[in-house]
């Protein structure tokens, strides 16, 4: 049977040298949904993230996606990306001077018969993307333009749309809204509404409470290595979530 899971982690455990950074997390992403992953600098945010993406190997704990136990061994930056696990970190994704059609495409280019890359079925694929995917029909975006006429949103909605085009079942955002005008965030959230809306996962982990309370359908709070509480949106208010991450939970009242 299918399970209802994108993602379940067990029992994570992630030391670097003297820190622990991940203390035992258990934390479950279901199909379909918008997790926020909150929590003061150094909860271990980026570190729970990372072992999602291959990047760091767990010294203890299990990984099962989609059903199926990962073997950790086996497990790497290339492997999550077989398996539908698609990090965007901030920045560093695009080539600002290439074209967007190349970046779309960049390590993962289509290829004609004859083996050769095809630039034009990439360009006009590049386009389907930005109308379909982006919505951004009309809006005067061409596969030709270079990464440095998109605005900071419209950039995080191309990494958004790139990994949605290559099938990714779990897209993990990082800081996705960070100093991004207001205009720039409202395309992120409509952004991240079209991830839900293809009933695929998605992560998104930001410092940006009203933007993240807006998005996401539940919130996971990390403190120093572990889960200290899940809430549904049904559960929590913005201020209360706010009082939350201030107080650390003492006595509060979350409604
Ligand atoms: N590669 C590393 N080597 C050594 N220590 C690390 C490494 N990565 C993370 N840490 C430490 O692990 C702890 C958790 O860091 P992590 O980056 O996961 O926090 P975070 O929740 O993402 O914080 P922020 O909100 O500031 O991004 C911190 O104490 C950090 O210094
Ligand atoms: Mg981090």
């Amino acid at each position: 049977m299918a399970s209802s899971y994108a993602v379940e982690l067990r029992g994570l455990w992630k030391s670097f040298g003297a820190v622990s950074a991940l203390r035992g997390v258990d934390l479950e992403l279901k199909k379909g949904e918008i997790l926020a992953l909150l929590g003061d600098n150094g909860a271990g945010k980026s570190t729970l993230i990372k072992i999602l993406a291959g990047v760091h190997r767990p010294d203890r704990g299990e990984m099962i996606v989609d059903g199926r136990p990962v073997d950790f061994r086996a497990y790497s930056v290339s492997q999550a990306r077989a398996m539908g696990i698609e990090t965007v970190y901030q920045e560093r994704s695009l080539g600002e001077r290439q074209p967007l059609w190349r970046n779309v495409f960049a390590g993962r280019p289509l290829k004609n018969r004859l083996g050769f890359i095809d630039a034009r079925r990439e360009k006009a694929e590049t386009m389907k993307l930005l109308s379909d995917v982006l919505g951004l029909k009309g809006a005067g975006l061409h596969a030709d333009a270079s990464v440095l006429t998109l605005s900071g949103g419209e950039r995080q909605g191309l990494v958004i749309a790139r990994a949605m085009y290559f099938d990714a079942s779990i897209i993990v955002l990082d800081e996705p809204t960070t100093a991004l005008a207001v205009s720039e965030v409202e395309k992120v959230l409509q952004f991240v509404a079209r991830i839900r809306a293809a009933g695929k996962s998605c992560i998104f982990i930001s410092h940006e409470l009203p933007h993240v309370y807006r998005a996401a359908d539940r919130f996971a709070v990390l403190e120093r290595g572990r889960i200290a509480v899940v809430l549904d949106k049904s559960a929590v208010t913005l201020d209360g979530l706010m009082r939350r991450l201030m107080t650390g939970g003492e006595g509060d009242e979350l409604a």
